[in-house]
């Protein structure tokens, strides 16, 4: 549908809300009437502020009907103390059970990681979830392959230098690989520890924003999965082991389009923490 945008003359208060919120500045007042008017209609985001703002629905936004537009009670919202529990409370939860995540359950996370905002409102970011345990195994199969890889250049006493050279922090990692593949041999999967579920969040490789966008996402889905009793975990060492490999393997094996930015194993909790701790003091320039 083509995108149309009115602000209807007969509805509008011209109180200018929405010549304040519209981000690229299309909405604006005409000076000798006051009358609100809509100019080039090509630089409109889709973000729906104008629709969100207008207080008796005059903005007529083609991407956002009356029937797409809810109104809410900001007294409904949590309170400071409730977010600041769940800020607390949340971790990183990798004791999983042998239960899968319910279908149901994954949909809400997603449904949350889709509401974070995007760079420009430009949403490239989409969701692929991996609940067949062949290709949870196979993912767990290609990180340790690029780490036993990185493992072998960083061994051998011809390319070594030039790993030091390019990558100085690279040899921290060698204890690491050595214990993940270890135990890998060993039948303990310390990549995705057993996960019922991964959620990976992708964009388009050029995507200027894309990892922002996906780590984004991934922050509200950690929240809500919190919040539904979910456990999850930041899978950083795929994400570093599709960084690694720069050909796109993974991406190809699962047949996703673009590059994952962000990944989160998922499970039932086997038990859940009951306690927060403090954590060390902030630090913060105050300028
Ligand atoms: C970028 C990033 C990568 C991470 N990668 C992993 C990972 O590969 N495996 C894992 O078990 N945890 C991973 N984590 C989780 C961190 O270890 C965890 O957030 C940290 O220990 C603090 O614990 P908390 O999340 O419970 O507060 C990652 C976290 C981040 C932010």
């Amino acid at each position: 549908m083509e995108l149309s945008l009115n602000i209807c003359a007969e509805k509008c208060i011209r109180c200018g809300k929405c010549v304040q919120v519209c981000p690229s500045m299309i909405i604006r007042r005409k000076e000798e009437s006051g009358e609100i008017e809509v100019k080039e209609l090509q630089n409109c985001i889709v973000c729906g502020h104008c629709a969100a703002v207008c207080p008796i629905e005059a903005v007529e936004h083609s991407e956002f009907p009356v029937k797409k537009v809810h109104a809410f009670d900001y007294k409904d919202y949590p309170t400071p103390e409730e977010v600041m529990l769940l800020c607390k409370a949340r971790r990183s939860n990798r004791a999983f059970s042998a239960q899968v995540v319910p279908e149901e359950l994954l949909k809400q996370i997603l449904e949350a990681a889709h509401r974070a905002p995007t760079a420009s409102n430009a949403r490239e970011i989409c969701f692929t979830v991996v609940t067949d345990l062949a290709k949870l195994k196979m993912i767990t199969d290609f990180t340790l392959e690029v780490f036993r890889l990185a493992l072998k250049k960083m061994k051998n006493p011809l390319l070594s230098p030039l790993v030091r050279l390019l990558m100085p922090d690279a040899f921290r990692y060698v204890p690491i690989f050595e214990r993940l593949l270890r135990e890998n041999e060993r039948g303990n999967d310390l990549i995705l520890r057993k996960a019922k579920a991964v959620i990976f969040i992708q964009a388009p490789r050029e995507s200027r924003f894309g990892c922002q966008d996906a780590n984004l996402a991934y922050q509200n889905a950690s929240l809500m999965a919190e919040c539904l009793g979910v456990s999850q975990f930041y899978t950083g060492f795929v994400c570093s082991a599709i960084e690694q490999d720069k050909k796109g393997t993974l991406e190809k094996k699962l047949g996703i389009e673009g590059r994952i930015f962000a990944g989160m194993a998922l499970g039932m909790p086997a038990f859940r923490l009951a306690k927060y701790m403090d954590r060390e003091e902030i630090k913060v320039n105050w300028m």
